[in-house]
């Protein structure tokens, strides 16, 4: 039976990779300590998840294990030898960073680091899939000339029409320290590939996001956006008109793509994962969207001052993934990604 070991597993992308893989007959390990508790407060806590794929999936195996016990997973990966390994677990927000700077970095790079080591020494023919994030561009894609529309900033620059692409520059930039450690980690899976011929993959990825994401308003903006909504909270927007832009990618399209990579891995490989042009909004068309399904008209409040380099228009290109994986695509709209989400804080507030 093939195993997957699977960090970051109580998580949004995590736990949802428990379930994909376990439909297509894995045997899931998962390692989570509720970490995102301890970044983000009672707010951020995880175990509900935890629990739902203890009892959604039979022989489910978890392990609170931190990232960054070094030692401690190596001995789970000798233990395990997983089939494929998909690395969620991290300091996920941009601002939380600046203030916890060095568990930040442990986490995310050298909890990386930690990891590829194991998976080198212990089973260095599994697919090794990293979630990055599309803050390895730093705030770069800020220079691209923008049109203002009435909802939202649009690229300008026709060369942009599809989004960013993989080959967008990543430094000389402003990328919060959140950013840098992600990218320290994303060059450290890349090299993992070129250098060892280890089959990894790093996924730049946009806004991921869906119903059982544990949204803060540090981090998973559509989640915490729809919590605010039904809770008749005021949901506080950061510069830029509330015009700005974010692809938005169901974490079911995430789990369906790192399934196609395990499939038919390649060694260093680096895709931008959101949702491209098509699942994009604004924040101001996000309140429109979340209102739409709730009935409750959102409250909010603006402050002219952006969050440090904040990108304000970023959509991913999304033909590389289409043309290397022909058999993926997006599969749920934005529309109905919302909806769901919109459910599933009714059932959890
Ligand atoms: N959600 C997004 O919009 C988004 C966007 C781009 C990239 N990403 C990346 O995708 C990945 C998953 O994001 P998510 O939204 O599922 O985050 P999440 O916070 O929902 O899940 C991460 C999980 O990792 C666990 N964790 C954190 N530190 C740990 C440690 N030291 N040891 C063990 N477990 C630990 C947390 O408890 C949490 O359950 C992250 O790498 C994130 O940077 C997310």
């Amino acid at each position: 039976m093939k195993t997957l070991l699977v960090t970051g597993s109580s998580g949004l992308i995590g736990s949802e990779v428990c379930l994909q893989f376990n439909r297509l007959g894995y045997r899931i390990h998962g390692v989570d300590n509720n970490q995102r508790a301890v970044f983000f407060g009672p707010q951020g806590d995880t175990r509900w998840n935890q629990k739902r794929l203890g009892s959604a999936i039979p022989q489910f195996q978890h392990h609170e294990l931190d990232i960054r016990d070094r030692i401690g997973l190596l001995g789970l990966i000798r233990q395990v030898r997983p089939s494929a390994i998909i690395h969620t677990a991290a300091q996920p927000s941009h601002d939380r960073a600046a203030a916890i700077p060095f568990d930040d970095f442990d986490t995310n790079a050298v909890g990386t680091m930690n990891l590829l080591e194991a998976a080198r020494q212990g089973c260095p023919e599994s697919p090794f899939v990293h979630m990055s994030t599309n803050k390895v561009y730093g705030d770069a894609p800020n220079r691209i000339p923008l049109d203002e529309l009435p909802t939202r900033w649009d690229y300008a620059d026709l060369a942009y029409s599809e989004g960013i692409a993989e080959d967008f520059p990543i430094d000389q930039s402003k990328h919060s320290l959140f950013g840098a450690s992600k990218l320290a980690a994303d060059i450290m899976v890349q090299e993992y590939g070129r250098y060892f011929s280890l089959p990894t993959c790093c996924l730049r990825g946009g806004c991921l996001t869906g119903p059982n994401h544990s949204g803060v308003e540090l981090h998973g903006f559509l989640s915490y956006l729809a919590k605010c909504n039904l809770l008749g909270r005021e949901y506080k927007i950061f510069g830029y008109k509330g015009k700005q832009v974010r692809d938005n990618i169901h974490s079911e399209d995430v789990a369906r793509f790192m399934a196609c990579f395990c499939e038919a891995p390649r060694c260093g490989a680096v895709y931008n994962l959101g949702g491209g042009k098509q699942n994009s909004c604004s924040i101001l068309e996000a309140f429109e969207m979340v209102e739409s399904f709730s009935g409750q008209k959102q409250q909010y409040i603006y402050c002219d001052e952006n969050r440090a380099g904040d990108h304000i228009c970023y959509y991913s290109d999304l033909r590389k993934m289409k043309s290397d994986y022909p058999n993926w695509d997006i599969t749920i709209s934005l529309r109905e990604t919302i909806g769901q989400i919109v459910d599933a804080w009714k059932g959890r507030i």
